[in-house]
């Protein structure tokens, strides 16, 4: 998979995200659906975006016992979705575990796996005081970076401000997925540490995820079109 935008359909609907994305006609976006939107529809999102051949990243973030996740990650391999994830702090063993369910019986794992390290909603003082981890919140998601690589994922949910140290840590070749991108003329939101397209494209972050820049634009498709045109052309 090369590098690509992939488009946060933070929609509560199935409508509303059909909708939204039959205004993109043959450009068929790699899409991330999150929690909301799967828990209002289900399965059948999946499915119906896949059949309409989108690429799609089911941005679950899976963290219980490894067993449970081991059995999750098995139903979730029959989606045939092409990224899904979990959090790294529910420790190697159950990183492995997922694998484990998420690899066919056949031996084959066509859904890459990612991890998310500490939540970008989560501040260093906050990881501190009131998780009791006394390390920096670099180190941390460098460290949590190294466990899923060890236990054999496929890349991280970063700040495209970190693809770059996380690529010298674990590879070029293990994926960064950058949430957190504004145009240089547009609003931040409640995002707080943002770039541009063009800038995650310097960094070398390998998927960037766009949400209101597109979704709210005025026209969603030629905000997607400038994505593409700063971060993949
Ligand atoms: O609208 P916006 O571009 O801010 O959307 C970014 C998307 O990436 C949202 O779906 C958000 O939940 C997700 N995300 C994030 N920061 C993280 C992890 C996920 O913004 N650390």
């Amino acid at each position: 998979m090369g590098k690509d935008v992939i488009i946060a359909c933070d929609f509560e609907s199935k409508a509303k995200t059909l909708a939204f994305l039959d205004r993109f006609g043959e450009l068929r976006p790699f899409v991330k659906i999150g929690m909301e939107l799967y828990y209002a529809e289900g399965p059948s999102i999946v499915s119906e975006l896949k059949a309409r051949g989108h690429k799609v990243f089911l941005d679950l973030k899976l963290h219980d016992i490894p067993n449970t996740v081991k059995c999750a990650m098995a139903v979730l391999s029959s989606f045939g979705v092409d990224i899904c994830n979990l959090h790294a702090s529910g420790t190697s063993n159950m990183m492995r575990a997922a694998i484990e369910g998420l690899t066919r019986p056949d031996g084959s794992r066509p859904t890459k796996l990612i991890a998310v390290t500490q939540l970008t909603s989560t501040s260093e003082e906050m990881m501190q005081k009131e998780l009791l981890i006394s390390e920096t919140l670099p180190n941390t998601v460098l460290h949590y970076a190294k466990n899923a690589k060890n236990s054999g994922l496929d890349g991280i949910v970063c700040s495209p401000l970190e693809a770059g140290i996380v690529h010298e840590t674990c590879g070029s070749d293990f994926l960064t997925i950058t949430p957190g991108v504004r145009f240089a003329d547009s609003a931040v939101g409640d995002q707080v540490r943002v770039t541009t397209p063009a800038r995650a494209k310097e960094i070398g972050s390998d998927y960037i995820v766009v949400g209101r820049p597109i979704t709210a634009a005025e026209d969603p498709v030629a905000a997607y079109r400038r994505c593409v045109a700063e971060f993949v052309d």
